[in-house]
């Protein structure tokens, strides 16, 4: 008899084949727009850790235009701009501004290469995001969204006060879509607000 956690990766890998989806991922950013209504009609997107490209069909669906960044090579999809490398190398921002001036949205499914030790993942993953956060005040436009992945742990905390730092909403959500046993969450922030914007209120 095959566990819950079994049928319900197969329940997904089946709807993302028939449905045409690349990656099973792509039912958790549409988990994620059902709840939040992050990504507008019209957007520009950037999808950091993007191949093979599920999330970045949902953005499609939406209406949407991505920008990709991967280490992977992602196959092309009209609408869609790749930047093969790797988001924690500074030419990134450069690259991303080297297209538009700035975004809508940006998302991050960013996972580490897991070594099974948990500590070191929970760290690596955090580490991802916090290079996400970086990108994102680079190149998000203020009162924009931004949605990454973290895989749970000691400085889950510390990373979600740094995002609300710049964010007027700032949720942490766990799709149905994600394993069971895996830890990993997404920190959905709305409504960008750059540190400047902070200061100019302060000395009105
Ligand atoms: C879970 S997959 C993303 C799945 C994707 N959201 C989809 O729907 O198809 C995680 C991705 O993060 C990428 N990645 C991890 N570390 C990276 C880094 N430092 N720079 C760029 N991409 C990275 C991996 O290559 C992998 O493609």
């Amino acid at each position: 008899m095959k566990s819950l956690e079994k049928r319900r990766k197969d329940y997904y890998y089946r709807r993302a084949k028939s449905e045409g989806y690349r990656s099973r991922a792509s039912f958790k950013l549409l988990e994620i727009q059902e709840r939040y209504h992050v990504i507008r009609r019209g957007d520009v997107v950037v999808d950091l850790g993007a191949a093979p490209g599920g999330w970045l069909q949902v953005i499609r669906h939406l209406e949407a235009s991505a920008i990709a960044v991967d280490r992977q090579r992602i196959a092309p999809l009209q609408g869609v701009t790749p930047i093969r490398g790797d988001l924690t190398s500074p030419e990134i921002v450069n690259k991303i501004l080297g297209i538009v001036d700035a975004v809508d949205v940006v998302t991050s499914d960013a996972a580490p290469n897991l070594s099974g030790a948990w500590s070191l993942d929970h760290a690596r993953s955090i580490d991802l995001a916090a290079y996400a956060l970086e990108i994102t005040k680079c190149v998000l436009k203020p009162g924009g969204n931004f949605v990454v992945k973290v895989f749970q742990g000691d400085l889950f905390e510390t990373f979600t006060r740094e995002v609300s730092a710049y964010f007027r909403f700032v949720k942490a959500f766990n799709p149905r879509a994600s394993r069971k046993q895996s830890a990993e969450t997404y920190i959905v922030a709305k409504r960008y607000t750059p540190l400047e914007n902070h200061l100019t209120k302060l000395s009105r």
